[in-house]
């Protein structure tokens, strides 16, 4: 009998997963780049990427763009929704606007982890999309502050039940030299600086009063469609023989996401009282190149959706939403959106990973 009592208890608490998540937090706050930017690169101006401020961007979910980099949702949406919260409003929307108490989403498409002037010190500066860098995005999460919560008490508390989303950044910090030619040793060298910016980001978020907080890793990059076609090499060992991603950028991404996991253990004996949790985006989109039929992605896992053709569809001369380009006709089974991000498919089979299926270490869901 008290056998029995306890299975129905816990059928009745396990079944409403729903019920139980939504309990969980009641407000997230997310940093980032186009991987999680839900509209503030169009809000400011998007002069480098326009497009994504039209069809096809947004036409799987939205039915109209919405500012994120894909054709529907993200996997912060999938997050949101998961934690029974709405989708995350971008800062550059809600700034001087009402009172959200459920979050804010401060990414912006392009951005990186170091400060734009570390690029302008460089030359790279002018390829930059937006200098909306990490430090940037902070500084807007304290102007926004005093408008969520006033005494320190109080804030205490509202970020006790937040999630701080730290992340996907530094993608772009690595990117932006690949394009112009820099070698896979010189982005090694970028590697501390890029990560000790996401670590210090961790720790003025603790500081301020986070206690929950998720540092995704990179992507296997060398799976995307850009660095396919811009690093093809006549030489077939430089290619996964299983997955036909180029194995040097995947190594670099896996170097990068070793450091980060190495930074964030630091952290951890810093600030014994957070939770800080590694998502490993790697790890949990490697089941789609590997079988990527036994999740429907039928379109293949390399070639672009939307672009203007070439082996992967990717051309840099007519991208996704711009003259010669055509968006497939079933984005849900392709991996790749635009050469650069991902569909709605792929973030949500990620997302499912990292809140289900032990991607976030620790987990997402105790
Ligand atoms: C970024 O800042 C530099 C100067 O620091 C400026 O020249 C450039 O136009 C800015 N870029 C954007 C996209 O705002
Ligand atoms: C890339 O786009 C340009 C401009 O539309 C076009 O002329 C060219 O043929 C395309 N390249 C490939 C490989 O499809």
């Amino acid at each position: 009998m008290k056998a029995m009592k306890i299975l129905v208890f816990f059928l009745l608490c396990c079944l409403s997963s729903e019920s139980v998540l939504s309990a969980r937090y009641e407000a997230i706050f997310n940093f980032g780049d186009s991987l999680s930017d839900t509209g503030n690169f169009l809000r400011s101006g998007a002069l480098a990427f326009p497009v994504i401020g039209k069809l096809p961007y947004g036409q799987t979910f939205f039915r109209h763009a919405t500012g994120r980099c894909s054709d529907g949702r993200l996997i912060v949406d999938f997050i949101a929704e998961a934690f029974g919260l709405p989708h995350l409003p971008p800062y550059l929307a809600v700034a001087k606007g009402p009172h959200v108490r459920a979050g804010v989403n401060f990414a912006v498409a392009g951005a990186t982890a170091l400060d734009s002037s570390f690029f302008y010190a460089q030359k790279i500066g002018p390829l930059l999309w937006t200098n909306d860098s990490l430090s940037v995005q902070l500084r807007w999460f304290r102007n926004l502050k005093s408008s969520l919560c006033t005494t320190k008490h109080e804030c205490e508390e509202y970020f006790k039940k937040s999630l701080f989303l730290v992340g996907e950044i530094g993608g772009n910090d690595y990117n932006y030299p690949s394009f112009v030619g820099g070698s896979i040793k010189q982005l090694h060298a970028l590697v501390p600086p890029v990560v000790g910016a996401i670590t210090r980001a961790v720790s003025m978020l603790i500081e301020e009063g986070a206690v929950d907080l998720v540092v995704p890793g990179n992507l296997p990059v060398g799976c995307s469609a850009v660095y396919l076609t811009l690093f093809r090499n006549p030489d077939r060992s430089a290619y996964d023989p299983r997955t036909g991603c180029l194995r040097a950028y995947n190594a670099f991404a896996k170097y990068h996401n070793n450091y980060l996991k190495q930074e964030l253990q630091n952290l951890r004996e810093q600030y014994p009282h957070a939770r800080i949790m590694y998502a490993d985006y790697y790890s949990a989109s490697k089941s789609i190149y590997h079988t990527p039929k036994h999740y429907g992605f039928y379109g293949g896992t390399l070639r672009a959706c939307c672009g203007g053709g070439g082996p992967y569809n990717f051309n840099n001369s007519a991208r996704c939403g711009h003259t010669g380009s055509t968006a497939c006709r079933d984005p849900s089974a392709f991996v790749n959106w635009d050469g650069i991000h991902l569909t709605e498919s792929a973030y949500h089979h990620i997302a499912k990973g990292l809140i289900y299926g032990g991607f976030t270490s620790p987990p997402l869901l105790t």
